[in-house]
């Protein structure tokens, strides 16, 4: 890369902003098309049987619609294997909110008005959305989100509890959340059999690569058939990494309505059923250490939910397999298959929820052990990844907790007292996030003249800063200005990329590009002819072997809680966080923050209620369901520690997506407990818990 002046590093302000703010950047439903049709759909008002029977007679009648549909007339789809997308294939409903039909019409309102028009008789049969651990029918499954052991057991957990010098044996609880990105799930899609591509969808999505490929599968097209365009995402936190039933719906009506562009866009309360969720969590953790705090056993056993027709397990326990040394330690994962929406990704999935049992666990670990939290941590971080055997590429947890105990001014075993009416209290729990690296990428350099390089490839930004970083990563190894790179991304016409998930895509993509430009060095020399053109590959990263690469950070909160009301108030939270080089700081700190927002939310107020009786999501909207808003949050800091990862990827960079909303929520669940000496143990923190 260029030594006198990186780009990389530098504060760039966001490419895309300007568009953004001006409203010109084109987001999925808004690109335009001309003589669009819109799609309703009609969703399941039982939570498990069949549909016996429609009236859809007012709602055809109806002047502009064109179409009803069910599962009587809905086109077959060449691939009905996952039940999510096997839309309108059968008269079976697995899910409250499921799609049983749709109406299509000129105008939304007619398609909605329709949809309301027409009757649907169903046969219920029972249902059952209730998880608890002590249910008979609860399963292994045979991976954990992506492809984790299930379990995972070293030494004797059992004898080293039994002569453990302290203990801690408690559950833990996270309820059913949901993702809620800002701009709701749309689609367009555009079906012209005589021409090429048969169809194209303007898509919301974190991969329009994926979407390209589940869709062939689905409708039995190739891949090279379908044009999936996304440049510009508002948010997905996992709701958007694969697609959903609505991305079949559009493409199913389009290729009823042949010429004519079909809309389809969720309404918030249609998200919450249709496009994942993250499973509650039951979380027995326990701990047994010496009488200095030092781990000999740890049990991590979690239960969760998962749809009947299709299974999402959450990795809710994998990260305790690396956290701490502990000689003796047990993990598992179980199951219930339940009468609800497909779960799927969401912001964290598996260190989210895990972190906040293990990370309270160890502040009560650490009271009753009468040490410091920051001091129990120190002396159990170890020397090696705990589960492999192998060394870190970097494990700088110990200097988090150090940096962010002077930044913050933690005092020793953390503060409590009383101001006015308030009961205050400091808390710190650790954070960590895995380094994956999805493989398959693939970039092109172009060299237009004039000094500028075009970069292609089918990334996606979901308001995470692609846009800026990787023309960052871009501009570094042609070792040219930044504004003479003319990026472009998010859309299958442009080589291979892969999904956004795991915080993977600035590693994935960033290598990527570095390799592609090297090679166009290679090839075409410093003095290119105009039109010169290479493509690269993501290499193969042969340190992904031999090293443990994972983020570490530390996080602090002040908690303040009301005495006579209960009310919690969060005056101050603390990041700091080692995830190799920062490509970006001013983008990096929006990640960051965004992430501790998220934990905070997460301890304080996101809640899906899922009614037992009905099998629904009775706060299905934002008044409803509460997410953290400008109210709810006052000083988040976050800050990291000047590093650079020789073994993650050539920019020395790991992924800053989904790290800050872990160990968030168990930072103010332990402030709490300071402040008031009640340990809540149950998400979300309400006034309540103080109020016994
Ligand atoms: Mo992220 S929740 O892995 O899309």
């Amino acid at each position: 890369m260029a030594d006198q002046t990186t780009a990389v590093g530098t504060p760039l302000r966001r490419l895309d902003g300007p568009l953004k703010v001006t409203g010109t950047a084109p987001y999925a439903y808004e690109h335009p098309v001309d003589r669009p049709v819109y799609v309703h759909p009609l969703q399941a008002s039982i939570a498990r049987g069949r549909v016996s029977d429609f009236d859809a007679g007012d709602a055809s009648a109806l002047d502009g619609v064109l179409a009803v549909l069910t599962h009587r007339d809905a086109p077959g789809l060449a691939d009905t294997s996952d039940a999510e997308l096997a839309i309108l294939q059968s008269d079976q409903v697995a899910f409250r909110g499921q799609f049983v039909g749709a109406v299509i019409a000129e105008s939304p309102e007619i398609a909605r008005h329709a949809a309301g028009l027409v009757r649907v008789q169903y046969e219920a049969q029972p249902h059952d959305v209730e998880l608890r651990a002590d249910r008979a029918d609860l399963y292994k499954p045979e991976v954990v989100n992506p492809v984790f052991a299930t379990d995972s057991d070293q030494g004797d957990v059992n004898a080293a509890l039994r002569t453990a010098a302290v203990t801690v044996d408690q559950t833990y609880t996270t309820p059913m959340e949901h993702n809620n990105p800002m701009e709701p799930h749309g689609t367009v899609a555009l079906w012209n059999s005589e021409a090429s591509p048969t169809l194209t969808m303007f898509d919301s999505t974190q991969g329009a690569h994926t979407v390209r490929s589940t869709m062939a599968s689905i409708l039995g097209l190739d891949p090279a058939e379908i044009r999936v365009v996304a440049p510009y995402v508002g948010g997905g936190f996992g709701a958007k990494g694969m697609p959903h039933a609505h991305n079949v719906l559009a493409a199913m009506a389009a290729r009823m309505t042949p010429g004519r562009p079909v809309k389809i866009a969720l309404t918030r309360q249609q998200m919450f059923s249709l496009v994942g969720h993250r499973t509650p969590t039951i979380q027995r953790v326990r701990l047994g250490a010496n009488a200095d705090g030092r781990l000999t056993a740890t049990v991590h056993d979690v239960v969760e939910h998962t749809s009947r027709i299709k299974e999402f397990a959450e990795q809710t326990a994998v990260a305790t397999r690396m956290m701490y040394a502990c000689p003796n330690r047990r993990t598992s994962h179980r199951l219930a298959a339940l009468d609800v929406p497909v779960p799927t990704w969401m912001r964290a999935p598996g260190e989210a929820p895990g972190s906040f049992a293990t990370e309270v666990a160890m502040d009560e670990l650490a009271v009753a052990c009468d040490l410091d939290p920051i001091e129990l941590r120190v002396r159990n971080d170890p020397e090696v990844d705990p589960e492999s055997g192998k060394p870190w590429s970097g494990r700088h947890l110990v200097d988090c907790l150090a940096e962010g105990s002077r930044r913050f001014g933690w005092e020793q075993g953390g503060s409590s007292g009383r101001e006015g009416e308030w009961w205050v209290g400091t808390g710190v729990a650790s954070s960590t996030y895995p380094n994956y690296a999805i493989p398959g990428s693939e970039a092109e350099i172009e060299y237009r003249g004039g000094g500028v390089y075009v970069v292609r490839i089918g990334a996606a930004d979901i308001g995470t800063g692609t846009w800026t970083a990787l023309t960052q990563i871009a501009a570094d190894v042609l070792e040219c200005p930044v504004d003479y790179v003319a990026l472009e991304i998010g859309d299958t016409d442009l080589p291979m990329a892969s999904v956004e998930g795991g915080s993977s895509g600035i590693s994935a993509w960033g290598s990527t590009i570095v390799a592609a430009a090297r090679k166009f060095r290679d090839s075409h020399g410093t003095d290119p002819a105009v039109g010169a053109r290479t493509r690269g590959r993501m290499p193969k990263n042969p340190d992904l072997e031999k090293f443990a690469i994972h983020s570490f950070g530390a996080q602090f909160a002040e908690v303040r809680v009301h005495a006579d009301t209960g009310e919690i108030r969060v005056p101050r939270m603390l990041g700091v966080f080692s995830t190799g080089r920062i490509i970006n700081p001013r983008t990096a700190r929006s990640q960051f923050i965004g992430g501790m927002v998220w934990g905070l939310s997460m301890a304080l107020h996101e809640h899906s209620y899922l009614d037992a009786a009905t099998g629904h999501v009775v706060n299905h909207d934002l008044a409803g369901y509460h997410v953290a808003t400008h109210a709810d949050v006052a000083d988040v800091e976050a800050t990291w520690l000047d590093e650079y990862d020789s073994h993650a990827n050539p920019m020395g960079s790991r992924g800053i997506g989904e790290i800050g909303i872990v160990g968030g929520a168990a930072a103010i669940a332990n402030a709490a407990s300071r402040a008031t000496g009640i340990r809540v143990r149950d998400l979300p923190i309400t006034p309540d818990a103080f109020l016994r």
